[in-house]
């Protein structure tokens, strides 16, 4: 955590910023190791850091954080303390108005974002990290093996989606990484396929997508099935989208950049006349945050390193018909990518 300081005050130093100011509860947690959940904002100033914290959330804050923790009654007390700031960094994501409060309140004139900094170390993960991000993985490999179990006949998506969501708290989970996504029939189509009230109906293909958040940190894995017995038709999406991920997987590397890895798979896709049906891009960063840095699409050339975890999740979606998604979240390692998800891929 220090390190991750240091590079922050570097990058305020080469860019003659005095303070910054942090506010998103991902960064604070990233910064500190504790996340209020009545709020929380880190001040830096020079190469000093501070969290500052309501008074309610004092008492855990000061336990857990490895910064040294104030805590305030009014939120105007920020203002006091960054009066005089010349330029003061901050998030793209803090609110206009809070922005509008700086100038008029602290009476600051001048903002630099600072969401390249922050973008380029979380980017990379640590040894802990993605020792954290493996438990994640493996409470939602669990997840999609009981899913799998539960699909039957006449059930509903949502009653499938709360006996996962159930399972991976049991199991050690904070919570879901995101709504379950359970989509049936024709709803197997919507690549968001949020779980609904629809019973699951023989003959259907189901899109199952969830993930757990564990100690801060999230895991992503799809897998699609068929109830009863598969048509010919549901095969064949099915074999396309198995052999994009299986040969994206497998070429993914450091030096070859993201739109590299989303046109292998989309390559495939389109070989097959399936092109106009894989409308999403390959794949996304997974960290502190469900879909983060890079994004593994046409438009971003970020260059693929070491310590990068993404998923790799290629999909058919033909409208009526219904949809197939298969993903892994893996690790960017010297020698390719290694699956933190290891679910059975093969299985129609
Ligand atoms: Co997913
Ligand atoms: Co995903």
């Amino acid at each position: 955590m220090k390190e991750r300081l240091e590079k922050l005050v570097k990058f305020m130093d080469e860019n003659s910023i005095d303070r910054v100011f942090i506010a998103k509860p991902v960064n604070v947690y990233y910064f500190s190791g504790t996340s209020p959940l009545g709020g929380g904002y880190i001040i830096v100033d020079g190469d000093e850091a501070t969290l500052y914290v309501p008074e309610l959330e004092y008492e855990m804050a000061k336990e857990e954080s490895k910064l040294p923790v104030v805590k305030f009654k009014k939120f105007d007390e920020i203002y006091d303390f960054l009066k005089n700031t010349k330029t003061l960094g901050i998030e793209g994501t803090l609110s206009y108005s809070l922005v509008e409060n700086f100038k008029e309140k602290a009476g600051i004139k001048e903002f630099k974002n600072i969401d390249d900094v922050i973008k380029d170390l979380r980017i990379i993960k640590t040894k802990e990290e993605i020792e954290i991000i493996e438990k994640a993985c493996e409470i939602a490999d669990k997840a999609v093996i009981a899913a799998i179990e539960e699909i039957t006949e006449g059930k509903r998506e949502r009653e499938v989606a709360a006996k996962v969501e159930y399972l991976m708290k049991m199991n050690g989970a904070e919570k879901p990484a995101f709504d379950t996504i359970i989509a049936s029939g024709h709803r197997s189509a919507l690549p968001h396929g949020v779980a609904s009230d629809k019973r699951i109906e023989k003959g259907d293909l189901v899109v199952i997508d969830l993930g757990a958040l564990y100690n801060h940190y999230n895991s992503d894995i799809t897998r699609t099935i068929v109830v009863g017995s598969p048509n010919e038709k549901q095969r064949e999406i099915y074999e396309v989208v198995l052999e994009a991920q299986k040969r994206a997987v497998k070429a993914a590397k450091p030096g070859m950049t993201a739109k590299e890895l989303d046109s292998i798979a989309r390559e495939i896709i389109k070989e097959y006349g399936y092109g106009d049906y894989f409308i999403h891009s390959l794949g996304h960063g997974v960290g502190l945050e469900i879909h983060e840095w890079p994004r593994i699409s046409q438009y971003d050339e970020t260059v693929l390193k070491e310590g990068m975890v993404i998923t790799i999740e290629p999909g058919i979606y033909i409208p009526k018909l219904g949809g197939v998604r298969i993903e892994d979240t893996v690790l960017i390692t010297e020698n390719g990518a290694k699956r933190l998800t290891k679910t059975e891929r093969d299985l129609l």
